[in-house]
């Protein structure tokens, strides 16, 4: 059997990566999955019982204990917690905060590259995230790393009314021992500050045709 294709869009919040990504899936077949979520749900479900986000033992031992599973549905992965789906919980102002912490806990790392890796058993993925080029799947053929001005990227986040501290976010994901936000090796690098979605997404999808008629044997 094939095995599955992974494309990797990596890159800092607001960058672009979720609707492009998104948006990329959709016009490939492809399954949707955002890691971001996954740390996010981790993070929502330790403020949830009541576990201090900044004790790494704590975190760790709640990552180790937690009931997730990986779904799909709608071409969408998730996890859910004890059957429960928390979609608007984690983009709330609790979760974001508390996000970047527990993103930077090796075992939290462990847990979701394993977790991230099983994504293939529902077929060909585009996933999102910080690390998936350089961590995950860092054999793919197909990695891309979007980002943007921070005057741009901060807009964005104002645009969709999210409060949030993209400066103080990035600088804890790219300083982080473990896994910190990095350009991956070989991949096509995308600065869309001047660029709709569609024109990013344009620009991926030529790129694969690129690699694809690249490896084709002539
Ligand atoms: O993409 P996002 O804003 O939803 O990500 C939420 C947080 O999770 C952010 O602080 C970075 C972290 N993250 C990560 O460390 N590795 C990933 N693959 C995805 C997200």
């Amino acid at each position: 059997m094939k095995s599955p294709i992974v494309i990797t869009i990596d890159g800092p919040s607001a960058s672009g990566k979720g609707t492009v990504s998104r948006v990329l899936a959709q016009r490939l077949g492809y399954v949707y999955v955002d890691t971001g979520a996954m740390y996010r749900t981790l993070a929502w479900h330790c403020l949830n019982k009541g576990v201090d986000v900044q004790d790494e033992k704590k975190v760790a031992s709640a990552c180790r204990h937690w009931k997730a599973r990986l779904e799909c549905a709608e071409g969408q992965v998730f996890l859910s917690v004890a059957g429960y789906r928390p979609e608007k919980e984690i983009r709330e102002s609790a979760a974001s905060g508390a996000v970047p912490f527990v993103a930077r806990v090796p075992a939290v790392r462990k847990w979701m590259k394993k977790t991230q890796q099983d994504c293939v058993q529902f077929g060909n993925l585009v996933m999102e995230g910080r690390d998936i080029g350089t961590n995950i799947f860092p054999d793919t053929d197909f990695k891309f790393f979007l980002d943007a001005s921070p005057e741009v990227r901060a807009k964005r986040r104002h645009a969709q009314g999210v409060a949030e501290d993209v400066h103080q976010r990035d600088k804890i994901d790219s300083q982080r021992a473990a896994a910190p936000l990095m350009r991956p090796l070989g991949s096509l690098v995308i600065d869309n500050s001047h660029q709709t979605p569609e024109e990013t997404v344009a620009a991926i999808l030529q790129k694969i045709d690129e690699i694809r008629a690249a490896r084709r044997p002539s």
